[in-house]
């Protein structure tokens, strides 16, 4: 008993007490203006250490700038944003990535007339330490390095389960495997946190509901943090330890799945958008 009463109290530490979970990513008090208009109004977020957490909001709630600003591509007005314990606030997107963090896209980018795994070997791209000299002389360290890459490539496409269609041009992909190229991409950069910007967008009741054992799949066995923007509310429902929804750039409910389901603030932000259920296609 006392050998393990050091292992004990710290499982008390963060199971029976307020002491935080360790954060992968943090903001706080985060604005963004465009010209007058507030897009993001003083918001505060955070990813858990290998946590599946989702943003949600009607149409033009913010959700997609808010993912720009943790990933570098937009400046936050006012504000911070944390990776791990790292301020990377107002860095390059190349650098923030380079850090950890990897995201796909609300529209698939992908290079249409490169096979699946030439996709992949982009996404590590960043990661590898052949400049062009070395590129061209291709030294032995090169040439095991590029091997390396290829593995690894084919390994994400296993894991994501399109390793039938390494070969194939990315643009001959079915819509479903064109999202898991994406996050194979993303996962090349070894990434602690990954973003996904309404993966199931276009896909079929099926195709979301396989996305939903497969986001788990990603986080359990890659160990990453996972942040999705969502708009299907029953894969949000299914996927997430804990829903934040946007309503004009304003943070106005955050907590498990089953409570923002039944809260008021966020019923009549979905039903006053558009009179229907307004979760309406994308813009
Ligand atoms: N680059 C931009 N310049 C000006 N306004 C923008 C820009 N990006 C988004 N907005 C505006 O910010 C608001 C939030 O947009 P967005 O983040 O795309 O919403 P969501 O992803 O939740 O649908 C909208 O009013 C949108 O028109
Ligand atoms: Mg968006």
């Amino acid at each position: 008993m006392t050998d393990t009463r050091d292992a004990d109290t710290r499982d008390a530490d963060t199971t029976d007490t307020d002491t935080p979970a360790p954060l992968a990513m943090s903001a706080s008090g985060i604005t963004i203006r465009f010209g007058g208009l507030v897009a993001i109004g003083n918001v505060d977020f955070t990813i858990p250490e290998r946590g599946i957490v989702s943003l949600i909001g009607p149409n033009g709630a913010g959700k997609t700038t808010f993912f720009n600003v943790l990933t570098g591509l937009y400046r936050p007005s006012n504000g911070r944003v944390l990776l791990g314990s790292k301020d990377v606030t107002g860095m390059s997107p190349h650098k923030v990535a380079s850090l950890g963090l990897a995201r796909t896209f609300q529209n698939i980018r992908l290079f249409n007339l490169m096979t699946a795994e030439e996709n992949v070997l982009v996404g590590m791209h960043s990661r590898m330490r052949s400049g062009i000299v070395r590129t061209v002389l291709r030294t032995p360290g090169q040439r095991r390095e590029e091997r390396e890459g290829r593995e690894f490539a084919r390994e994400l496409l296993e894991f994501v389960g399109i390793g039938a269609v390494a070969q194939e041009l990315s643009r001959n992909l079915s819509y479903g495997d064109q999202r898991r190229l994406e996050v194979a991409r993303a996962l090349a950069l070894r990434p602690r946190v990954l973003l996904l910007d309404e993966p199931t967008a276009g896909m079929n009741p099926q195709e979301s509901a396989r996305f939903v054992e497969f986001v788990h799949r990603v986080r359990d066995e890659r160990g990453v943090s996972i942040l999705l923007i969502e708009h299907d509310m029953s894969v949000v429902m299914r996927v997430s330890e804990r829903v934040t929804v946007l309503d004009r750039g304003e943070k106005i409910a955050e907590g498990p799945p089953e409570e923002i389901k039944s809260d008021e603030r966020v019923i009549e932000a979905y039903l006053g958008k558009t009179g229907t259920h307004g979760y309406g296609e994308d813009e």
